[in-house]
C-alpha cells in the first residue's frame, strides 16, 4: 500500500502516481489500526517545520505489517526535508521495521501565505518533481536500499521543543471569519482531524489543527484567516491536478 497524508495535494499527487505505477492501493493515513500485508509499503507526506508531521507519526502507530516489507518514504516540501525521514524511521523502528529507501521531492511551498501576499508560486518545481517520479518508481522496483537522507536537523530539534511548538502553532494560527463564511462545509469535509465543525453562524475551529492548510487554501470565500489575516484568492494553492472538491 501507499499510505499518504496531504493538505494541498502535492503529496497526494506523488502517492497516487506511485500507487498507479507500482500497482499498489492508496490509503489516506488516519488514526486507528490498519493492516498492510503488501511486500512493498510506501509512506508519502509533506514536511512540516523540518520534520514529519506529528499527524503522520501518530498514524504510523496504527499500521501493522506482514513480516518485513520493503519500506520506503517520499517527502514533499518547498525546499528541505530536515529530519523528516529520521522521525519516520524512528517511528518504524518502534514497530520492529526500518526505512529502506527515502526520497525527497521539492514542490510548491503551500506555507508561503503565512508570510506574504501576492505569491509567485514556483510551479516549475512541480514539473521537475513529476519528471523525477519514474526514477523513483524504478528505484522502488529495483528494491534500492538508500538511507542517506535519514538524518537529524537543528530546525526540527528546535521545533520539537515547547518553545518551537508554541511558535509553530502561533505562526500557523488559523481562524474563521464568521462574516465571510457561507457554511458551505468544504473545510469541515477536508479537515483530516475533524477540527472544523459547522455552528449556527459559521464554521468553527477546535484546538487540534495539524496545520495542513487545506481549509485556508480551499475556502471559496477566503474566510479562513492565518494569524488574523485573510489569504488572497490568487494566493490559494492546490496541486493543479488535485482539486479540493471531489476528494
Ligand atoms: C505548517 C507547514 C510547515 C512547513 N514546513 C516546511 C519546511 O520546514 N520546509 C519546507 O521545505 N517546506 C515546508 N512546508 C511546505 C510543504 O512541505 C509543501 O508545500 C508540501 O509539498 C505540501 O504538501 P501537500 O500539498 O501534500 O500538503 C510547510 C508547510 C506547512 C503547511
Amino acid at each position: 500500500m501507499i499510505h499518504y497524508f496531504t493538505g494541498t495535494g502535492n503529496s497526494y499527487f506523488v502517492a497516487s502516481q506511485l500507487a498507479a505505477s507500482l500497482n499498489l492501493s492508496l490509503h489516506a493515513l488516519k488514526e486507528g489500526p490498519v493492516e498492510d500485508r503488501d511486500p512493498v509499503v510506501g509512506i508519502v507526506f509533506p514536511v512540516y517545520f523540518g520534520d514529519a508531521p506529528d499527524f503522520v507519526i501518530d498514524a504510523l502507530e496504527g499500521l501493522t505489517f506482514s513480516g518485513t516489507p520493503y519500506l520506503f518514504a517520499a517527502a514533499t516540501s518547498g525546499t528541505s526535508f530536515g529530519a523528516a525521514f529520521k522521525s519516520i524511521d524512528n517511528a518504524l523502528q518502534k514497530k520492529g521495521q526500518r526505512l529502506i529507501f527515502a526520497a525527497h521531492l521539492a514542490m510548491v511551498a503551500n506555507s508561503t501565505p503565512a508570510v506574504r501576499h501576492h505569491i509567485a508560486y514556483a510551479y516549475e518545481k512541480l514539473v521537475t518533481a513529476e519528471e523525477a517520479l519514474p526514477i523513483l518508481v524504478q528505484k522502488v522496483k529495483n528494491r534500492t536500499s538508500d538511507r542517506s537522507l535519514i538524518k537529524g536537523s537543528l530546525m526540527a530539534s528546535f521545533f520539537r521543543t515547547s518553545l518551537g511548538k508554541a511558535l509553530g502553532r502561533r505562526w500557523f494560527r488559523l481562524g474563521v471569519d464568521a462574516v465571510r463564511c457561507v457554511k458551505c462545509g468544504l473545510c469541515v469535509h477536508l479537515c483530516p482531524v475533524q477540527n472544523l465543525f459547522l455552528g449556527v453562524d459559521a464554521a468553527h475551529m477546535g484546538e487540534t489543527c495539524t496545520h495542513c492548510l487545506a481549509c485556508l487554501h480551499a475556502c471559496p470565500k477566503q474566510a479562513i484567516t492565518i494569524r488574523g489575516r485573510y489569504i488572497l484568492k490568487e494566493d490559494q494553492y492546490h496541486h493543479p491536478t488535485v482539486p479540493f472538491t471531489g476528494r
